[in-house]
This record gives structure tokens, C-alpha cells and sequence, in this order.
């Protein structure tokens, strides 16, 4: 694996690299999740890129950016051994020059649910995410639905501004206990990680309510999976949202596919998980 730090750098690398490139951007503590979009990557592509920057115009406060886990001769290895080709792991300064002044901003796609918790977040994702499509001109890009307003977000942007890189979504890997993967969970103690098994008990209780009992009030999944993360006092709740699985507009009725999702606070970690649910005909 060749890790390059600047765009120089990493332009060099690409110009004899064999096509096509698939690219899986990341801001490393690399996990299960991460691999799986290698994986993905690896099987569809001659050459594999991966990139590693903590983005901090993706962070609202400061100290999460600060707390946020970094460890790269961890990560390089577990990139190596999943089948990376080219690691770019550029500085702040390399990403962002002196003089660097253009936001992208994706329209109603990004304003609920983590856009209305974390003003500015998705502005961050969208812009730093262009400028890597930019430098790596990838064929394809591989993202976790994990973060599914996140895919969400960037298919629009690609197909907005028409990005020759293809948006390629990939399902959420989970620990055994059903906890969604997240470098995040390197921060909980082990009682909270405990507690952290809440979130997806709630999805699941959402998703039997719509697909096994045939609920259609979009307020009555809603109240039963707070009910199930009430079982948890240690859990503090940012949102429980029943939406459109296209628009992520707040169902009332759920008559099409939906998307369940969930921000939660444990331990002072912010954790976000969904799952989606189809009505029985
Ligand atoms: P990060 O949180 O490191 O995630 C990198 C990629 O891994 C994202 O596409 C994310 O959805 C995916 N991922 C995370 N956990 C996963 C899981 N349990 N299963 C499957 N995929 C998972 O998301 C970001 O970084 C940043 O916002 C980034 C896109 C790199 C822009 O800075």
C-alpha cells in the first residue's frame, strides 16, 4: 500500500494507477464497516484509494472534532490487509490551502434529521467530499448506509453537479449484538456500550411494527421505539424520526418504503442508527 499525503502526491500515484478506480473516503479508527466498503471496492475495481481525514468543517463543536479517535499505524495496517492500493492521509492544510473559500451546500435532503441536529454538518460532508471526488476521479465512490442521509445527501450532489463518480451504497455491518459499527464506539465505557444495544432493539421493534403488525400511524412506531430506548434511562434521546425512505420528509401515513431512524446520546457519544421498513400490501 503507497500512503501519500498531498494532492501532488497523490496525483502521481493516479496517473499510472490501472482503471477503474473505486474510492472509499473515511475518517479512519477503520472498522468492520470500513472493511466492507473496501471489500466491496476491491471486487469492482483495479485499483483501491482510500482516504483518511478527520474533517473538521463536519464538526459543530470543536471538542468532538478534538475527540474524535486517530490512530494511523492501526489503521494503515487494517487498510492494508482489506486490499487498499493507495492510502491518502493529507493534513488539514493539504485539504484545505490558505485561501480555500467555497462551500458546497445540498439543498432539503440535508435539512432534517442529522442536518437539523448538526447545522452545518452535511455543508462540511458535501464540500469535502467534492474536492475528493475531485482529486481522486474515482468511477466509483463506496459509502456506508449506516449514515443513510449521508448517501442520501451525496447521490444528489453527484447527480446535481454530474460528478462522473458513481455513488455506490452499502449495507450497515452491526456487531453481533445487533450495535451498528462506528469508530464512535471506541468511546463508550464498557457499561454504555452495554446500553448501546438499546438503539437497535428499537429499530427492530419499529420495523415488526410496520412489517409484522401492519401499523400504518407513523406516531405509533414512533412512540414504540421510544418506549423500547425508555427501557434505558442511560440513553438520552436526540430524535426518533419515521420518514420517506426518498425525501426523509416525517411520515404521518406510511403507505411506501420508510426509513427509521435515530440519534441518541450514551455516555456523552452521539450515535446515529436506521433500518428501513416496507408496509405489507
Ligand atoms: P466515517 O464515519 O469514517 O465513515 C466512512 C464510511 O464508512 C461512510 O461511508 C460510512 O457510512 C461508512 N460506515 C461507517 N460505519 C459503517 C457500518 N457500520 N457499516 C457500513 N458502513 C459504515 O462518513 C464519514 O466518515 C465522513 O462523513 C466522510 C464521508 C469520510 C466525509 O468526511
Amino acid at each position: 500500500m503507497l500512503v501519500v499525503r498531498t494532492r501532488a502526491e497523490l496525483r502521481a500515484a493516479l496517473a499510472s494507477a490501472p482503471r477503474p478506480v473505486g474510492f472509499v473516503p473515511t475518517m479512519g479508527w477503520l472498522h468492520a464497516g470500513h472493511v466492507s466498503l473496501v471489500e466491496r471496492a476491491r471486487a469492482e475495481s483495479a485499483t483501491v484509494v482510500m482516504s483518511i481525514f478527520v474533517n473538521p468543517r463536519q464538526f459543530g463543536e470543536s471538542a468532538d472534532f478534538a475527540r474524535y479517535p486517530r490512530s494511523e499505524p492501526r489503521d494503515f495496517a487494517m487498510a492494508e490487509a482489506a486490499g487498499v492500493d493507495i492510502m491518502f492521509a493529507p493534513g488539514v492544510e493539504d485539504v484545505y490551502p490558505a485561501g480555500f473559500d467555497t462551500v458546497v451546500s445540498v439543498g432539503a435532503i440535508s435539512r432534517p434529521l442529522e442536518g437539523a441536529a448538526r447545522p452545518g454538518h452535511f455543508d462540511g460532508v458535501a464540500t469535502v467530499v467534492a474536492l475528493l471526488f475531485a482529486l481522486v476521479g474515482a468511477e466509483r465512490a463506496y459509502f456506508g448506509l449506516k449514515d443513510y442521509q449521508q448517501v442520501a445527501v451525496i447521490r444528489r450532489m453527484a447527480l446535481d453537479l454530474a460528478l462522473p463518480t458513481e455513488v455506490v451504497p452499502c449495507p450497515t455491518v452491526r456487531e453481533p449484538d445487533g450495535l451498528a459499527m462506528s469508530s464512535r464506539n471506541a468511546r463508550l465505557s464498557p457499561a454504555g456500550r452495554a446500553v448501546a444495544t438499546v438503539i437497535h432493539r428499537a429499530l427492530v421493534a419499529g420495523v415488526a411494527a410496520i412489517e409484522g403488525a401492519g401499523q400504518r400511524d407513523a406516531d405509533a412506531v414512533r412512540a414504540a421505539m421510544t418506549a423500547v430506548l425508555a427501557q434505558e434511562p442511560a440513553v438520552a434521546v436526540d430524535y426518533v424520526s419515521v420518514a420517506d425512505a426518498l425525501t426523509l420528509a416525517e411520515l404521518a401515513v406510511i403507505h411506501g418504503e420508510a426509513v427509521l431512524s435515530m440519534a441518541v446520546r450514551v455516555d456523552g457519544v452521539r450515535l446515529i442508527d436506521n433500518e428501513l421498513a416496507t408496509p405489507r400490501p
